[in-house]
């Protein structure tokens, strides 16, 4: 990583999409209706036997953290969340009642804010509200999001009772100049806590996250954080690079520009954690994730056949998933599908019997083509080109002339990847312009040219 020169580290900084989906969330639009969504639905019922992933969000937090991209509802007030949970029920219930029998569910995820921000009542009570409707496949992946300052061992002993197998828990960076300028404090010794308590209750996999370019970070203090983490030894860890978006969070403007990291230091903390994580028995996932070698989703890495969606990196991925919550996004008979953000209007949809849909994208063939190899970029650095050929019946090469040419000109003269007429590989140094190596097959980035505000820098 050290071989990257700072030239090429600005010519490669630039504003560019995380792909966590394809097309980004950008595109989606209006004209995609509550009324679809409901096609789409009763679409979805007619495959009964075929599993889905269901995707659940609740954005509560006590507290704001200076640096937080994610859509979060602060509430200290007693009763917000209980109305929240009515508002829930009866969305369950409406698109359940669509899906008739189409219940299997193979992955299930609790996503925020902080889903432990509710009580142990209410955590049973959305539980069953959504166990009374779908069932769980064996093996299926029950995951929740949680945060160690706000999370009870009793909490944690209910989720293990209700079947939660994967819990992530949020860190971020353990250094206290770090935490005090993004107003999140959370001790070792917090983190340290939840997660025995975890290991002792037998949770599956346990997963960390933590953020790289952070104000006040630097490589000591952040190499520091990452032995930390070592000691703990949990499955899997995120390393996410910050998402600077004061355009579209405004509260992230409490964050000064200038004690945020250089972009050579921040390249120089991501270098450390990979450092870190693999020499002691940890494997790079996609771009900012990594397992112990013997993981499910290292396993998969290295097979070539990882997936990644909303939930985050999974090995086995329904076609299709629901979003349920204020601002959940789903995934359904090749659309996308995404909730108000709002609370008000989440509530006003609901008390007029209609779906909280608000905006959407139904992908064409085109989409989905490029949607395939972004996929495989992001999450395997590889693609195979016959593959792709096969599955669309596409001659790769003619179909992405101009992209192969920028590739060509630009990432693969900087020894960003390796092609064939067979496969594109990501090479160790390019893992982390991987968002840039995608951008060539964007078919929407065009449109946005010119326009600075959209997406956080790539580096
Ligand atoms: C919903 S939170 C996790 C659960 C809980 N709310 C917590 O913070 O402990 C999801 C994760 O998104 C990441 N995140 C939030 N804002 C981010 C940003 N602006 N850039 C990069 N990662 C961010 C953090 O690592 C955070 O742990
Ligand atoms: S990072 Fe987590 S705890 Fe902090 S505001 Fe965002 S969702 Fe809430």
């Amino acid at each position: 990583m050290s071989s990257v020169t700072a030239d090429l580290l600005a010519k490669y900084d630039r504003p560019g999409p995380r792909y966590t989906s394809y097309p980004t969330a950008v595109e989606f639009h209006e004209g995609f209706t509550p009324e679809r969504y409901l096609e789409k639905l009763d679409q979805a019922a007619a495959n009964p036997s075929e599993p889905l992933s269901v995707y659940v969000h609740l954005p509560f937090c006590r507290e704001r953290c200076s640096f937080c991209g994610c859509n979060v509802i602060i509430t200290q007030k007693p009763g917000v969340a209980a109305a929240y949970l009515e508002d829930l029920e009866r969305e369950i219930a409406m698109v359940a009642d669509r899906l008739k029998s189409r219940t299997r569910l193979v992955q299930y995820h609790w996503g925020g804010g902080t889903p432990t921000f509710l009580s142990l009542e209410e955590i049973e009570r959305v539980f069953k509200a959504f166990a009374d409707r779908f069932t769980f496949e064996p093996g299926a992946e029950i995951a929740i999001e949680v945060d160690p300052r706000v999370t009870t061992h009793r909490q944690a002993e209910l989720l293990r009772r209700l079947g939660f197998n994967r819990i992530s828990m949020g860190v971020q960076d353990f250094d206290t100049d770090v935490q005090e300028a993004v107003n999140r404090y959370q001790t070792f010794e917090q983190t340290k806590d939840l997660h025995e308590h975890l290991r002792g209750l037998g949770v599956e996999s346990i997963n960390f996250d933590f953020i790289y370019g952070l104000p006040h970070q630097t490589p000591e203090s952040f190499r520091k954080t990452i032995q930390l983490a070592l000691e703990l030894r949990p499955d899997r860890v995120a390393v996410y690079s910050y998402a600077f978006v004061p355009w579209i969070k405004a509260h992230q403007k409490a964050i000064h520009l200038e004690d945020l990291p250089a972009r050579e230091v921040k390249l120089q903390l991501f270098g450390i954690a990979h450092e870190l994580f693999t020499a002691d028995g940890y494997q790079q996932i996609g771009m900012d994730h990594f397992a112990l070698a013997e993981d499910s989703l290292a396993r998969a890495a290295r097979e070539h056949t990882l997936h990644r969606n909303f939930m985050g990196y999974t090995t086995h991925p329904a076609r299709d998933s629901v979003g349920f919550g204020v601002s959940a996004i789903g995934d359904l008979g090749g659309a996308f599908a995404q909730n108000t953000k709002k609370l008000n209007r989440y509530k006003d949809a609901l008390d007029r019997g209609r779906t909280p849909i608000e905006r959407g994208f139904e992908r064409s063939k085109d989409d989905e083509i490029r949607r395939d190899v972004i996929q495989s970029l992001m999450c395997n650095f590889y693609l195979d080109v016959r593959a792709i050929e096969r599955a669309h019946g596409i001659d790769f090469a003619s179909y992405f002339a101009d992209s192969l040419r920028e590739l060509d000109e630009g990432p693969k003269i900087h020894g960003f990847l390796a092609r064939t007429p067979e496969a594109i590989e990501v090479t160790p140094p390019g893992r982390l312009f991987v968002r840039n190596i995608c951008m060539a097959f964007d078919g929407y980035l065009k449109r946005h040219e010119g326009e600075t505000k959209v997406f956080s820098r790539t580096v």
